[in-house]
C-alpha cells in the first residue's frame, strides 16, 4: 500500500467554531503535513516529524498552498447541471420553464450517464468530492449517478426524486411507485462502495399526502438511510403549500405527519422557518442546508445562519445548482458571507471553511468520515493555492494573518484556486 505524504499549511478543527472561540477550534499550521495509507489519512501534524518518522513515504510539496479536507456539497441537482444561469424566474416559474423540460430527459440513460459524469468532474475540478444530489423520477438517474460516482470512487448521496403531482405527466410516478422505485434503489445502492441513498421527496406541492405517507413508511423500515427535500424556501412556495395543505401546522407538518421528519432528515433552503418548525427541527437534531448563491439566484431570502445555528441546528452548505449560480464552493462561501453580512453578522473564515467541509459532513451524519482532515477520516482532500489570481494575489500578500491570507481566496477564488484533489487517498486532478 503505498503511503503518501503532502506538505503545505494544513487546516484542522477540533471542534465547530460557531460553538466554540474560533482561534481555540480553527489550527492552521503553516509547516504541515497530511500522512495518507491507502484510502485514509493515517495522521495530521508536524513535516519535520512525520518526514522523520515515515522516511518511506512518497512526499508532495505543496509549499504554501492550504491543504483542507474536501468540500462537501450537502445539497445539489445534477440533472441541472445544464440549465444552471437560467435567466429571469422565481422558484416556481424556474421550476416549469427550465428544470422541468430538463429533467424529462433523464430516462435516457445515455444522457443521464454524460450529465452525472460531467457533474462530478466539475465538481473535482472545483475542490469538491462529495456531492449530495437529487436526481430525477427515473430510476435510471440514479444508476447513473452512483455508476459515475463509484468509477471516480468518490463519496455521494443521492435519491430518486419523487413527484406525483403538480409536474408535467413525463415526470410524475404513483405514491406506490415512488415507495417501489425508491425502495428497490435503496436496497441496491445504499453500502455499496461509498454511495449513500438518501429518500427523496422532491417538496410538499409535488407530492400527495398518499405519496409522502408512502415514502414515511419506507423512512421507518430504513431509519438510518437519509431522507432529503425542501423545506420553506419562497414566499409564494408557502402560499401554495399553505393551500394545498390546509390542516397543516406549517410546511414542516406536511412532512412531519407523513413520517418525514427524522435525526437523518436533510431540509434544503429552511429560509423563511416559523418557531414551531425550528423547535420541532432542534428537538429530533434534522439538519438544514444553507443555498446561498441559489436563494440570492432565485430571490428566495436570507437563511438565518446565526439563529440556527445558536439553536444547536446541523446545517450544511450547499451549492444546489442548478438552482444555484456556481459549482464552487468557495463561491458557495463568499456568498454565505454576504448573506450573513446582509443580516448585520459577519461569519469569520474558519466558520465558512467549517461549513463547506465538516458543517456539511455533520449534516449528512458523516462526520469523522469525509469533510474532516484528520486521523481516520478517508483521504479526501484539495489543496488551494491561495494567490490563484493576479487580483488575489495582491490582496494575500498584504495579509496580517494566516486568515487574512485565506479570505480572499474564499470570497474571490474558484476553480483555478484548485491545485490538486484527492480522493479516497489518490490523486485526481
Ligand atoms: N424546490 C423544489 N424543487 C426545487 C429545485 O429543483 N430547486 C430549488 N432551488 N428548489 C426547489
Ligand atoms: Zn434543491
Amino acid at each position: 500500500m503505498t503511503t503518501h505524504l503532502l506538505l503545505g499549511q494544513t487546516l484542522t478543527f477540533s471542534d465547530d467554531p460557531f460553538h466554540a472561540p474560533w482561534d481555540e477550534v480553527a489550527l492552521v499550521n503553516t509547516s504541515g503535513a497530511v500522512l495518507i495509507e491507502g484510502e485514509r489519512i493515517l495522521a495530521v501534524g508536524d513535516a519535520a516529524a512525520l518526514r522523520a518518522k515515515h522516511p518511506d513515504a512518497e512526499v508532495t510539496d505543496y509549499g504554501r498552498d492550504l491543504i483542507t479536507a474536501g468540500f462537501v456539497d450537502a445539497h445539489m441537482h445534477y440533472p441541472q447541471t445544464g440549465i444552471i444561469a437560467s435567466w429571469g424566474k422565481q422558484l416556481i416559474d424556474w421550476l416549469n420553464t427550465y428544470t422541468f423540460p430538463e429533467e424529462s430527459r433523464f430516462g435516457d440513460k445515455v444522457y443521464a450517464d454524460e450529465v452525472a459524469g460531467r457533474t462530478l468532474d466539475l465538481a473535482l475540478a472545483h475542490g469538491t468530492t462529495t456531492l449530495t444530489s437529487f436526481c430525477t423520477i427515473h430510476p435510471e438517474s440514479v444508476d447513473a449517478f452512483f455508476e459515475a460516482a463509484e468509477a471516480r470512487g468518490m463519496a455521494v448521496v443521492a435519491g430518486k426524486t419523487c413527484m406525483d403531482r403538480n409536474a408535467p405527466d413525463s415526470l410524475r410516478d404513483t405514491a406506490q411507485s415512488a415507495y417501489d422505485d425508491s425502495k428497490q434503489l435503496l436496497e441496491h445502492w445504499n453500502g455499496r462502495a461509498r454511495a449513500r441513498y438518501a429518500i427523496t421527496p422532491r417538496f410538499s406541492p409535488t407530492s400527495t399526502p398518499e405519496q409522502l405517507q408512502a415514502l414515511g413508511a419506507l423512512w421507518a423500515e430504513h431509519p438510518d438511510v437519509l431522507m432529503q427535500t425542501h423545506l420553506s424556501e419562497q414566499p409564494a412556495e408557502l402560499i401554495w403549500v399553505e393551500e394545498l395543505f390546509p390542516d397543516a401546522r406549517d410546511y414542516l407538518d406536511t412532512y412531519e405527519t407523513c413520517g418525514l421528519l427524522g435525526e437523518n432528515g436533510l431540509f434544503g433552503h429552511s429560509i423563511h422557518l416559523k418557531p414551531r418548525e425550528v423547535n420541532r427541527l432542534s428537538d429530533v437534531g434534522a439538519a438544514v442546508v444553507h443555498c446561498p448563491t441559489s436563494n440570492t439566484f432565485i430571490g428566495s431570502g436570507l437563511f438565518d445562519m446565526a439563529g440556527l445555528k445558536e439553536r444547536g441546528l446541523p446545517v450544511g452548505l450547499a451549492t444546489d445548482t442548478g438552482g444555484g449560480s456556481s459549482f464552487s464552493m468557495l463561491r458557495t462561501m463568499a456568498a454565505a458571507y454576504e448573506i450573513a453580512q446582509l443580516r448585520g453578522d459577519a461569519l469569520h473564515p474558519s466558520q465558512l471553511m467549517w461549513l463547506a467541509t465538516e458543517g456539511s459532513a455533520h449534516a449528512l451524519k458523516a462526520g469523522g468520515e469525509i469533510g474532516h482532515l484528520g486521523a481516520g477520516a478517508a483521504a479526501d482532500i484539495v489543496v488551494m493555492d491561495l494567490v490563484s489570481t493576479a487580483a488575489i494575489e495582491q490582496r494575500a500578500v498584504r495579509a496580517n494573518d494566516v486568515w487574512d491570507a485565506i479570505f480572499p481566496t474564499i470570497m474571490m477564488g474558484d476553480d483555478r484556486a484548485i491545485r490538486d484533489v484527492w480522493v479516497a487517498g489518490r490523486k485526481v486532478s
